[in-house]
């Protein structure tokens, strides 16, 4: 039996904790009638199926069910490297048919009595948060949304870290079981708290990642303490690891490093050409990430920043505790950081990191007396009116991070493509059949056929 159906099973036996102010794992409503729409309308939408199987399937149309949601029509969503940890199998309950996707956006088609004349109506034009929040409880009053405490009731899940997240869609049992974006369709809970209207200046091809990426990276940056002129080392050149270097940037870093392998290197730096860049799959005997960037900065960087996971392992040690369950996580970046940083520096982690690692160099982050931060997923909603503002003045474009735009049909497929890194396959805007034609400055739409490519 799998990790993820093993704790399913445990979950199930031993009852969800009942104190969420949400119905839980209503993660496909064609899984349970009662919660899709009377008219028995089909939508189309991306599933789990297995470890590395997903598929796209035509469910049933979501119905409100709580009293302040608000159902959408997606016009836009993508796919994340949070969801690789999804397609891997990493993350722990997840169940056949669930729909997944976190980050989308669209219009709203109905709102639910109680999130009426809260300043969102039909036909609006919204992007909503990865998480799903309350708005009332102690963390969402501090505006630390990601830690909704009336979201999810996951018993597992406090066990195992002490504590909740908020729910997030599509992003399996673990975190409430919610149906998520990458379909033609979404129910979004506390609709009025959990969704932004975006202003006709801001397309959906820029608005969308108002959902996670951009909310994340600036989250890493600031939650982990860039100052001005700080050297930033980063892990991970994916979207997230992107937009961390220009956030770095943007705050008066004066100089931005990032690690990692193959193209994904040249794609940033033909964006951003002041960054520097390691290649770790290339360096010369004798040489770690860790003396590279000790020669680059004097001492190490300031800040390290995790953009990449805790599920990628470097040598066979890590890969085998895993691949036995003796842990969920490697060490290997984590200790790359705090052996890289400047002493008395910070280290954040943004990337995702599921449950327990071994070997972690504790020795070296109490010695050197490195700060090691876990960045928490992001309080989206904390951020999003700010960053929306930086979108609409031009002080940043996402469209950067936007290398192709692909259809709903075809996500299956685009899943392994961004899983293998094929095609140069940066960030997605996966179109549905509600978007309008792609905005200028946006990527044409790309078929693969039936192979793939
Ligand atoms: N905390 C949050 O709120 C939050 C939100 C969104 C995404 N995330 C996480 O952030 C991470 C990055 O997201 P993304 O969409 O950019 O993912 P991605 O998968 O597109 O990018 C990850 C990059 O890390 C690189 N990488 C793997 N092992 C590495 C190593 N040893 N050294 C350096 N680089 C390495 C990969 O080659 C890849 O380019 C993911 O783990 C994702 O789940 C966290
Ligand atoms: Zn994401
Ligand atoms: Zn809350």
């Amino acid at each position: 039996m799998s990790l993820s159906q093993s704790a399913n099973y445990v979950e199930k036996i031993l009852g969800h904790s009942g104190d969420s102010s949400l119905e839980q794992d209503i993660s496909n409503p064609s899984k349970d009638p009662m919660y899709a729409d009377s008219t028995g309308e089909r939508m189309k939408a991306l599933v789990w199926m297995g470890k590395n199987n997903v598929a796209v399937t035509e469910c049933l149309k979501p119905r409100i069910i709580e009293s302040r949601d608000i159902i959408i029509r997606v016009t836009g969503s993508t796919v994340c490297g949070s969801d690789l940890h999804l397609l891997h199998g990493s993350v722990m309950q997840l169940e056949k048919g669930d729909i997944l996707g976190h980050e989308f956006c669209g219009i709203i088609e109905q709102v639910a009595p109680g999130a009426q004349g809260k300043g969102l109506k039909e036909g609006d034009r919204v992007v909503a948060s990865f998480q799903i929040a309350c708005g009332t409880c102690l963390y969402c009053g501090e505006g630390l949304t990601s830690q909704c405490q009336r979201t999810s009731e996951n018993r597992t899940q406090a066990a195992m870290y002490g504590g909740r997240t908020a729910g997030l869609f599509g992003y399996s049992h673990l975190t409430g079981g919610f149906a998520g974006g990458q379909a033609e369709y979404v129910r979004v809970p506390y609709g009025d708290v959990n969704l932004l209207k975006l202003p006709d200046s801001v397309p959906d091809e820029k608005g969308l990642y108002l959902s996670d990426v951009l909310a994340t990276s600036w989250h890493a940056v600031i939650d982990t303490g860039v100052k001005k002129d700080d050297a930033v080392a980063i892990w991970g050149a994916g979207p997230v690891g992107q937009m961390a270097a220009d956030f770095c940037f943007h705050v008066g870093a004066s100089r931005v490093i990032v690690i990692d392998s193959g193209w994904r290197l040249d794609y940033l730096k033909s964006k951003y050409p002041k960054i520097e860049t390691v290649d770790y799959k290339c360096l010369p005997w004798g040489e770690s990430v860790r003396s590279r960037l000790q020669q680059l900065v004097n001492l190490g960087p300031d800040i390290c920043i995790e953009c990449a996971a805790g599920e990628y392992a470097k040598g066979w040690a890590h890969y085998f505790e895993m691949l036995l369950g003796m842990e969920t996580d490697t060490s290997e970046i984590v200790n790359e950081m705090i052996t890289s940083c400047k002493s008395f520096g910070r280290c954040g982690i943004t990337g995702v990191y599921v449950g327990f690692t071994n070997h972690f160099n504790i020795g070296a982050l109490m010695e050197r007396g490195i700060r090691l931060i876990g960045n928490g997923q992001a309080p989206v909603q904390k951020y999003w009116h700010m960053l929306l503002e930086m979108v609409e003045n031009n002080e940043i474009d996402p469209l950067k991070m936007v290398s192709h735009r692909v259809s709903l049909d075809q996500l299956d497929k685009v899943y392994h493509k961004f899983d293998k890194k094929e095609d140069g396959m940066q960030k997605v805007f996966v179109q549905t059949k509600f978007s309008s034609p792609p905005t200028l400055g946006s990527p044409p739409l790309t078929i693969f056929d039936d192979e793939g490519s």
